[in-house]
């Protein structure tokens, strides 16, 4: 088959739906590559690039709509790109089927199967495939980098001679894929990050990526997203209410809001109201990444980046994947290949449009001639429910020292119980044993409870610093045995070298240790 890709013609659209390295791996399927000239030219795909790859550049989007049996795009298709499209042909494009009834109904007219990137379903088989995800994580990155484009100091605390720098403050609304994006980026710079999420499964992810879960002070059970596809469902006004409290509290404190809240097929709830922008301090940064639905934030004006009279900054841009065009389209096209690897399972270039399969049929919206929108549910449940967290409870200072009182007195009877066995055990071996030896092993005894009280209580973070120690003792143990070794009786040679052997394995595995963690604060 031939698979072809247009340019996009929606303005300020710099993706494009197959790259060179895309059209290799669609080259093994067995099929052949085409593409409209300059097609790639704003994500950095030169058509010289296309050639050297074997897809064919053709001059115009006519052409390649007429050779082309699945024509791919980004962007859902133009009226008129439908109307040029001919019965039998496939389309695979973002394509939003609930909003776009009109074009459903064109795309049916003229025989047209369509595959809508955006109705894939969320199971793990089809991950792969997933481009809301690809281009959700790549705003989540990008509204970090806008965030920090737009404000004007750093993300993480320094001391410097100049003077001390506090880390910045940032909190994400909405931890769903772009939020945790998000989470990742500012953590990653250094941010002290903040995050909140309708759905409390999330909030063991927030914890594991460096941020804190913000939790509110609300009994009300809060949407389990586990019974809605992974979804959030609208909340109730209690607990909106609350969740307003919350950030009330917050926003005079923040540097950058990243607002991801959204719903599917609802305006994007407002969460950040005028009165927070207000209270929140001059050169903070909100980035609104639900600007496209309505935005989370009353002052978000969509595509465009505004300053409030206080000073705050308002990015509502919603083309945050074509921004990193070429980023995006590495990963929309990826994903576009592995749907065109499930539609051709024997890898002979020829497409078997399998109704039965839950991917396929999920995200086929019209086909012979029929529109197949909705599909029916998945057979496999949308995500793996995970157990809420419960939110951990902080002790009262009176059981605070309660349980360091009951631990001091556990920690005195188990030490005492071990000198009292170990005197008595020495009383017994000084019944028996010689006076010289006694005196020695009365040394040795001693010496080994000094030493292992003394390791045992360093901190772990100092254990660089003991192994060096370590190493000092372990050098005197070396030059005992080096001494001793010479001499005439077989048991003092056997202990000798016995000591240099284990002495020995401690000094050198000890530096080996220090080299590791030393690289790890190395820049390659
Ligand atoms: P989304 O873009 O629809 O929503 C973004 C986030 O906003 C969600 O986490 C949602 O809970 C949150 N939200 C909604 N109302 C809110 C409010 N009032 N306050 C605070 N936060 C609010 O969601 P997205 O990114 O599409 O992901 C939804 C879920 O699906 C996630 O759990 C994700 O991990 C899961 N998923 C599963 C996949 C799979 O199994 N194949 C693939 C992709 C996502």
């Amino acid at each position: 088959m031939k698979i072809g890709a247009v340019r996009e013609i929606f303005a300020g659209e710099n993706r494009v739906a197959l790259t060179p390295d895309s059209a290799v791996q669609l080259q093994k399927l067995g099929h052949a590559c085409v593409v409209e000239t300059g097609a790639g030219v704003k994500a950095g795909f030169s058509d010289a690039a296309y050639a050297a790859a074997g897809v064919t550049v053709l001059p115009s989007a006519a052409a390649v709509i007429t050779v082309a049996d699945v024509v791919v795009k980004v962007r859902g298709p133009e009226p008129s790109e439908v109307a040029a499209l001919r019965k039998g042909q496939t389309l695979i494009s973002f394509f939003w089927p609930a909003q776009n009834t009109e074009l459903l109904e064109a795309a049916k007219e003229r025989g047209v199967t369509v595959i809508a990137m955006d109705m894939v379903p969320r199971i793990s088989r089809a991950q792969k495939m997933d481009a809301l995800s690809s281009m959700a994580n790549i705003s989540g990155y990008r509204a970090v980098i806008e965030a920090g484009n737009n404000f004007g100091r750093f993300f993480t605390g320094q001391v410097t001679a100049a003077g001390k720098v506090p880390p910045a403050k940032v909190l994400v609304v909405g931890a769903g894929v772009a939020g945790l994006a998000a989470i990742g980026t500012s953590t990653s710079l250094g941010a002290i990050t903040y995050a909140f999420d309708v759905r409390p499964e999330v909030a063991e992810q927030i914890e594991s990526m460096g941020a804190e879960f913000v939790y509110l002070d609300f009994s009300e059970q809060q949407t389990d997203g586990a019974a809605t596809g992974g979804y959030a469902a609208p909340s109730s006004p209690e607990f909106r209410e609350a969740q307003l409290k919350k950030f009330r509290e917050l926003a005079p404190e923040l540097d950058i809001v990243i607002t991801t809240a959204l719903i599917p097929g609802r305006p994007a709830p407002k969460l950040w109201t005028e009165d927070m922008v207000k209270i929140m301090k001059p050169g903070s940064v909100i980035v609104d990444l639900a600007a496209e639905r309505g935005g989370n934030c009353d002052l978000t004006v969509p595509d465009s980046r505004i300053v409030t009279d206080n000073g705050v900054t308002i990015v509502g841009y919603t083309d945050f994947p074509s921004r990193m065009a070429a980023q995006a389209s590495t990963l929309y096209s990826n994903n576009i290949r592995h749907m065109l690897t499930d539609l051709t399972p024997k890898k002979d270039g020829v497409i078997d449009h399998n109704m039965e399969d839950d991917v396929i049929r999920g995200a086929t919206v019209t086909h012979d001639g029929a529109i197949t929108f909705p599909p029916p549910p998945p057979k496999v449940q949308a995500i793996a429910v995970q157990k809420p967290k419960e939110k951990p409870k902080e002790p009262t200072p009176e059981e605070r020292r309660a349980r360091e009182a009951a631990a001091f007195r556990a920690q005195t009877r188990n030490q005492v119980l071990l000198l009292a066995v170990g005197g008595g055990m020495l009383l017994l071996a000084g019944l028996y044993a010689p006076a010289s030896f006694m005196s020695h092993f009365i040394v040795f005894v001693l010496s080994c409870f000094v030493g292992f009280q003394v390791i045992w209580n360093v901190s772990h973070s100092l254990h660089t610093p003991l192994m060096a120690i370590t190493n000092a003792i372990s050098s005197i143990i070396i030059l005992g045995a080096l001494l001793q070794i010479g001499s005439g009786n077989w048991l003092v040679v056997i202990l000798a070298a016995l000591s240099v052997l284990m002495a020995g394995v401690n000094i050198f595995g000890g530096f080996l240790v220090t080299r590791r963690m030393l690289a790890m604060f190395q820049k390659s």
